[in-house]
């Protein structure tokens, strides 16, 4: 199965702001999230996931914390303790790929330990003001395939 990270990431690395909010709102990139993602598994970490109103349509989703007594509030939503139970959980679904879908804590750790196969980021043409970040990563270690789209920001 492959692991694919999936992030907006501002021309300064961030991602998001420690309240949780998202740093800018761009309708495409929501668009575009939701077509790749659907369908398939989320992994998260549990600040990311208490973003959420709701879980996501369609998307088995995986949430990890360190609290035992984390409660999802949503049937279906599955917990777990490690990133590796997680990620052995996932490989019971049967899907040719799934996602890890942030945040900041999440990246960097799938990052360091090297369980990431591929990662789609939408580049921002911007700085954006934020806490959260993105890990600055060694980009010769990827291959890289660049689409460039126009977008409004809202
Ligand atoms: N731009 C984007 O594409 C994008 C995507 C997603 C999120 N974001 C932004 O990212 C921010 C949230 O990121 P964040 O770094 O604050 O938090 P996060 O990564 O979403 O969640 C961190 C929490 O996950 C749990 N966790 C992390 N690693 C763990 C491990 N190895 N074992 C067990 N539990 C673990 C811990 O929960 P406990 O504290 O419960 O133990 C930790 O506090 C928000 O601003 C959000 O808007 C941006």
């Amino acid at each position: 199965m492959r692991r694919i990270i999936i992030v907006a990431v501002a021309k300064n690395y961030v991602i998001g702001k420690a309240s949780g909010d998202m740093s800018w709102n761009v309708k495409e990139d929501f668009d575009h999230f939701k077509s790749t993602t659907i369908g398939y598994p989320v992994l998260m970490g549990r600040k990311t996931y208490g973003y959420f109103k709701k879980p996501l349509r369609d998307r088995v989703h995986i949430v990890i914390t360190h609290d035992k007594k984390f409660d999802p509030k949503h049937e279906g939503v599955k917990v777990f303790y490690t990133l590796q139970e997680g990620f052995d959980y996932v490989e019971t679904l049967n899907k040719d790929r799934m996602f890890i879908i942030g945040g900041g804590e999440v990246y960097k750790q799938v990052l360091q330990e090297g369980l990431v196969d591929e990662m789609i980021i939408s580049w921002m043409d911007f700085e954006a003001e934020g806490e959260v970040s993105f890990p600055r990563f060694d980009k010769s270690e990827w291959e890289v395939k660049i689409g460039r789209k126009e977008s409004s920001l809202k």
